[in-house]
């Protein structure tokens, strides 16, 4: 299979880290319920393909995501590995179920505006802390992992501009909690370069560096490669994306799908950052999972590669 001609950029580390979001992101905003035993082969797929972290599902109410209802039973089919992903936990509920299938890590996820962080999680900006305040604290003292994912980041669809300023504080409120690391979410996917170099700039200025940091786009507007590019130059190292462009918000307007695993990775690869990812593999695990789906890839890398 045909791989990007290297030329590497000074300055650029030697690999990055991809946090494969497919599985829960992507799948969370399909119309198609994909039964639970071909999550668990695109999970193990992914890992077989070479991606560090495949973030497997969420434990939150199955009311507002029918698409995860199995949650459980797929860590249990994954296994004692199944153990080592990332899952989402909005609350001390979802965090009791994380444990009692001996998850190791997990991620909590606000949001940047009132608007979002009252359809996404039924709370203000303000009532989202008193939910995951005891849910950090608990997960820290049973020795899990927290990542922190923070939404609307670039703009919002009901209230517009999103200040950079409101965007550090609640970010930094939640790596106050315990979190080791914040994920910046464009989760409608409006951003464009500069305005991520600022708000990276604005996380630094208040004491969070790169490297506490990474990055989390949506396509919608064809800026989630550029955008990528821009957090890599500035010094971020873990890049959240999904194979095959998978994904969305199912509650957010307007949210298309996440940056695609295989663009990001044919473009580190050019520049001569390694990733570990096998894109032969990746490519043919997002080409069965659009079968599983019954609709193509969105990725353009998939597009051509498969074609
Ligand atoms: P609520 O209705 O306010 O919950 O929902 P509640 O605390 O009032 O409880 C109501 C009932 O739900 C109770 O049951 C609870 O036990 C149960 P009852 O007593 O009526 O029988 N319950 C739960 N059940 C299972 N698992 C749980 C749970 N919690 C309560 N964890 C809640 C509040 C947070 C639960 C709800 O709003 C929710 O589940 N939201 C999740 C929405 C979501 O998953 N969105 C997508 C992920 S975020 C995203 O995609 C963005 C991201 O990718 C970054 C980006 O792109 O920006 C991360
Ligand atoms: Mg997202």
């Amino acid at each position: 299979m045909r791989e990007p001609t290297v030329v590497a950029e000074p300055g650029l580390p030697e690999a990055v880290t991809i946090w494969e979001v497919g599985p829960r992101d992507g799948l969370q905003n399909e119309s198609a319920i994909v039964p639970v035993e071909a999550k668990a082969e695109f999970v193990e797929r992914l890992v077989a393909a070479g991606l560090p972290v495949v973030e497997a599902t969420s434990f939150v109410h199955p009311k507002w995501v029918p698409q995860l209802a199995d949650a459980a039973e797929l860590v249990q089919r994954l296994g004692p590995d199944g153990r080592r992903h990332p899952v989402l936990v909005p609350n001390e509920r979802g965090l009791q179920r994380a444990i009692d299938l001996g998850c190791e890590h997990v991620a909590i996820f606000g949001s940047a505006t009132d608007t979002f962080a009252q359809r996404n999680l039924n709370s203000s900006v303000e009532e989202q802390f008193a939910m995951f305040e005891p849910t950090v604290t608990r997960a820290r003292s049973e020795g899990m992992d927290v990542r922190a994912y923070v939404s609307m980041c670039f703009g919002d669809p009901w209230e517009g501009d999103v200040p950079v300023e409101q965007v550090v504080a609640v970010g930094t409120r939640l790596l106050d909690l315990g979190a080791s690391q914040l994920s910046l979410g464009d989760t409608i996917g409006v951003g464009t370069a500069g305005h991520v170099t600022a708000l990276l700039d604005a996380f630094n200025a208040a004491g969070v560096p790169d490297d506490v940091l990474a990055v989390h786009f949506h396509d919608t507007y064809g800026q989630a490669l550029a955008n990528a590019g821009a957090a890599l130059r500035h010094g971020v190292r873990t890049f959240d994306s999904s194979a095959g462009g998978l994904g969305g918000c199912p509650y957010a307007e307007s949210a298309t799908g996440n940056l695609a695993t295989e663009d990001l990775v044919w473009m580190l690869h050019g520049l001569g950052v390694g990733t570990g990812v096998d894109l032969e593999a990746l490519v043919a695990t997002s080409v069965w999972m659009a079968e599983v789906l019954g609709r193509p890839s969105p990725s353009r890398v998939v597009a051509a590669l498969a074609g």
